[in-house]
């Protein structure tokens, strides 16, 4: 019977310049190495480092042979032209698998709204990039289009505090059964002393850390626990 598949996606927000990024690889490739057979083809591990060390990653991934994929944390809502400060899907695709889209920083910070974020998901889309796209409860509208949703409660975004493994889950469970979505990660303050119980909810398929994916030796933690070790 094939295992599940389960999701850990690293969300760096603006954190690193290109000597961090390079540490981050090293001390990372030093853990795979290790345990190289711990990340096994039903295990998908994606960062999604800022849009400047995208080429940077990528470089890196191929000279130290580690299987991660890499994701970029936004979209433009248009395609190639004259859409200064944007980076466009046909730009991005040559990076990244997959695009961080309505993550709560930006509604807030940025004021993007859900007719914004359905052209950002169309793009994405376009662009053949699969949109990770954040919800903040079981509410919030989701495009069509869209297979892989992250729930994160705001209140949860970098303050130490959890959903709890049952909410978190019942909201998995009525996204995937009213909205038909696929998978479904959980994201807000995942630590290796918390992730266990979000892994064990039959309706969670994997995570979204921030802070916890900034530290190579914390992430590959993450990772052991995915991998259920
Ligand atoms: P923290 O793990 O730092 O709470 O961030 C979660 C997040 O916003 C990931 O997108």
């Amino acid at each position: 019977m094939n295992k599940r598949k389960k999701y850990i996606f690293g969300n760096w927000k603006s954190n690193k310049d290109s000597v961090e990024v390079r540490e981050w690889f090293k001390t990372f490739t030093s853990f795979y190495k290790q345990a190289k057979n711990l990340l096994t083809p039903d295990l998908e591990i994606v960062i999604f480092p800022s849009f400047t060390y995208l080429p940077l990653a990528n470089t890196l991934i191929k000279e130290y042979q580690v299987p991660l994929k890499l994701g970029s944390q936004d979209i433009s809502p248009f395609g190639k032209g004259a859409w200064t400060g944007e980076v466009a899907a046909d730009q991005l695709s040559e990076w990244v698998n997959y695009v961080i889209i309505g993550h709560s920083e930006r509604r807030n910070n940025f004021h993007e709204k859900d007719s914004l974020l359905q052209k950002k998901v169309e793009e994405a889309l376009r662009g053949n990039l699969i949109p990770v796209y954040c919800i903040q409860d079981e509410n919030t509208h989701i495009p069509s289009g869209v297979t892989i949703v992250a729930y994160e409660p705001v209140w949860a975004i970098g303050t130490g505090k959890t959903d709890s493994p049952e909410n978190a889950g019942s909201v998995a469970n009525s996204v995937k059964r009213n909205k038909n979505i696929k998978i479904v990660i959980y994201g807000g303050s995942v630590k290796p002393d918390n992730i266990d119980g979000f892994l064990q909810d039959k309706n969670i398929d994997g995570v979204l850390p921030g802070g916890a994916s900034l530290d190579a030796k914390v992430f590959w933690e993450l990772i052991k626990h995915v991998a259920g070790v």
